[in-house]
């Protein structure tokens, strides 16, 4: 009989790029996506998939106990992969509850229904979550699996509240799981009210980039696809109740990113160089904003052979190949709801 393996969160950024490394290369699986298509999930991400034979689309609503619950009684998950969150620093700050709800409410339901229906001897409860949960470093040094948790944004704050309810329900009710911490990841299907897709779309708007503070802000970015490989690995390979850090050994200041990208845009939609830079506007900072993060991931690597399998050079240039072949993509995701959310947000930093 296949194994069921549930994501939750698959329609989204980093969901989608899962659920399809799950769909083609484990057949005697069946995954079942269970998203609630908020803003941020989108069927469109899973075009290619939706019609392979073990894979099944479930709407549901983490929020909602019962109606997690009839769905894991109904496919008995040998295993949960599970991204789905609210996602973003700027959205936490306008509306924590709603991240408490979601991030932390949500998990916790997953984690009632997983030890009602689950596979509780053989299987997995995997949270997937972020290395924001560290809170911030100065110019050096990397977090490690061993360096205490010290949120400092409400979705940080909920992220670290929800690992440690998935450790408790190890320690408490040996509920098998794994759980990694992961750094910024970039590639196709990122919603743009992040820094690199928002500049992209920006860019070929030729509206303002708003790079907050002075943009000396420093994030580590790994490539979506080496963030699901990761998760195959430790999903299938990890330890039972370890934690496991992953990370591209790629920092960037947020203000070369942003040079960098609009050097390559205007190369590729041809404009004169230097042109887009000229967009670039330093707006109010973020509240709270951590300076820098960055990874040490040598406990993956060693332990289970992982290293990130494409440069940055290339996959930043696939990234953006991916939006200027997608407009159409871009366009839907940014009418309506965005258009609110964008004035709110910049209008008046
Ligand atoms: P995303 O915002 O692109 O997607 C989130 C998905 O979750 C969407 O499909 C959305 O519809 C779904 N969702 C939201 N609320 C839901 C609810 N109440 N019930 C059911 N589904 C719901 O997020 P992402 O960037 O793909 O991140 C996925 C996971 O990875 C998150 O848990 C995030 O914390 C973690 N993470 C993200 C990054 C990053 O760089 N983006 C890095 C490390 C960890
Ligand atoms: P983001 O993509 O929101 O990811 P995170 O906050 O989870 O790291 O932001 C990445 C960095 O870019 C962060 O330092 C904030 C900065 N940033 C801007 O300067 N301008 C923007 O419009 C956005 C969305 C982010």
């Amino acid at each position: 009989m296949s194994k069921n393996i549930i994501i939750t969160g698959g329609a989204g950024f980093i969901g989608s790029h899962v659920v399809r490394l799950f769909v083609n290369q484990y057949p005697e699986y069946t995954i079942i996506n269970l998203d609630a298509l908020t803003y941020a999930g989108n069927l469109e991400n899973l075009k290619d998939v939706q019609d392979k034979p073990n894979y099944v689309f479930e709407k549901a609503d983490i929020r909602d106990a019962e109606a997690i619950d009839a769905l894991f009684a109904k496919y008995k998950p040998f295993g949960v992969i599970h991204l789905a969150a609210e996602s973003h620093v700027d959205r936490s700050i306008s509306n924590p509850t709603e991240f408490v709800m979601t991030n932390v409410v949500g998990t916790v339901n997953l984690l009632n229904a997983f030890r009602a229906h689950g596979d509780m001897k053989e299987g997995r409860f995997y949270h997937v979550s972020t290395d924001e949960v560290y809170g911030t470093l100065g110019d050096d040094g990397k977090f490690t699996e061993n360096t205490p948790y010290s949120p400092n944004s409400p979705y940080s704050a909920s992220k670290a509240a929800s690992d440690h309810f998935v450790r408790a329900y190890h320690e408490t009710y040996h509920m098998p799981m794994v759980l990694s911490n992961c750094s910024n990841n970039y590639g196709s299907h990122h919603f743009p009210e992040k820094l690199i897709p928002l500049m992209i779309n920006n860019i070929r708007n030729n509206k303002p980039l708003p790079v907050y503070g002075k943009g000396d802000n420093v994030r580590d970015w790994l490539y979506v696809v080496d963030h699901a490989r990761a998760i195959d690995a430790i999903f299938h390979r990890g330890k039972n109740g370890h934690t496991y850090n992953i990370g591209g050994n790629n920092e960037w200041k947020n203000i070369d990113l942003v040079k960098a990208l609009c050097a390559i845009m205007d190369r590729k939609i041809g404009r004169p160089q230097g042109e887009s830079e000229k967009l670039i506007t330093y707006v109010t900072d973020r509240a709270g904003h951590d300076y820098r993060y960055a990874i040490d991931a040598s406990k993956l690597m060693n332990e289970l052979g992982w290293e990130p399998s494409v440069a940055f050079d290339e996959g930043f240039e696939k990234t953006i190949d991916w939006y200027l072949n997608n407009q159409e993509w871009l366009d839907h995701v940014t009418s309506g709801a965005y258009q609110g959310y964008y004035k709110d947000m910049y209008a008046s930093r």
